[in-house]
């Protein structure tokens, strides 16, 4: 009764941790396609290859359902794998829409018109890749009206972040953050699209200001996917275990993974 999880690196380990903790008795299956993280620089088709190569890994671990835990997958490859690509017995989930719904205040498949909500001025921190595929503003304006977002480009920090390199970590969400605020000076909330991201949580707050409410996706994925297992039992997998697996070198991606985490993780090679 496996379920995949996949990311480009390390950062879907945060949706990792977050189901774990909402779902204990399932096990996970993780994917770091570390040999060709960033993503983020990556074109649409080079995207869309990698992940149907890395979602088919997962399918055969046993896993038919596997969760894109990576915003730029997500935006630049699921549309047109569900469209095109995915077999009937098996399902993948990406990692946008949960965060939409709770920014707009919609219940999981409430697909009503899209209307007014609380919040005005959004400030979105992602890869290139995500921000390029406009993804988010074309799912926000399926269920909110008058929302301003700004995008923010966030170049070099998921190679930073993948290198263990927090010093320089922090000093680029510093730098992202100012050019956002000199394009929208007083967001009302910000999004961390990007997986990555909440590992620099505390640093996007700091920089950002206590009046600006953060959105992290791992909590509300969690929910989304307890909620979706309910209602869709048979899509838990045949796989019976759980574990880590990288195309990048195992020790050095299970060291930074140990480090993030604050708990031994080992990855194998995939
Ligand atoms: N963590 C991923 C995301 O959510 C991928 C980042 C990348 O590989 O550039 O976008």
């Amino acid at each position: 009764m496996a379920v995949g999880v996949f990311d480009s690196g390390l950062g879907g380990l945060t949706v990792l941790d977050a189901l774990t903790r909402r779902l204990p008795d399932v096990p996970f299956v993780y994917f770091a396609d570390s040999k060709h993280a960033p993503y983020g620089v990556r074109d649409a088709d080079d995207i869309y290859n990698l992940t149907c190569a890395a979602v088919e890994r997962l399918w055969a671990e046993g896993c038919d359902l596997v969760i894109l835990a990576c915003n730029t997958a997500s935006a630049a490859a699921l549309r047109r794998m569900q469209e095109s690509w995915v077999p009937k017995d098996k399902r993948v989930l990406g990692v946008f829409v949960p965060l939409i719904e709770a920014l707009t205040e919609r219940r999981w498949g409430d697909n009503s018109p899209p209307r007014e909500v609380a919040v005005k001025h959004v400030a979105l921190f992602a890869t290139p890749a995500t921000v390029r595929s406009r993804a988010f503003q074309r799912e926000l304006a399926f269920r909110a009206i008058g929302v301003d977002v700004e995008a923010q480009a966030c170049g070099g920090l998921v190679d930073a972040i993948e290198e263990g390199d927090m010093i320089l970590a922090e000093a680029l969400v510093r730098s992202h953050v100012d050019a956002l605020k000199r394009k929208m000076p007083e967001p009302e909330a910000a999004i961390l699209g990007c997986t990555h991201y909440p590992l620099m949580q505390d640093a996007f707050q700091e920089a950002l200001g206590p009046g600006v409410t953060v959105y992290s996706q791992a909590n509300l994925v969690a929910e989304s996917l307890a909620d979706y297992l309910k209602r869709h039992p048979g899509m838990l997998g045949k796989g019976t275990e759980g574990g880590f697996l990288t195309t990048g070198n195992p020790v050095k991606v299970s060291q930074n993974a140990t480090q993030f985490l604050r708990r031994k993780i080992t990855f194998s090679a995939a």
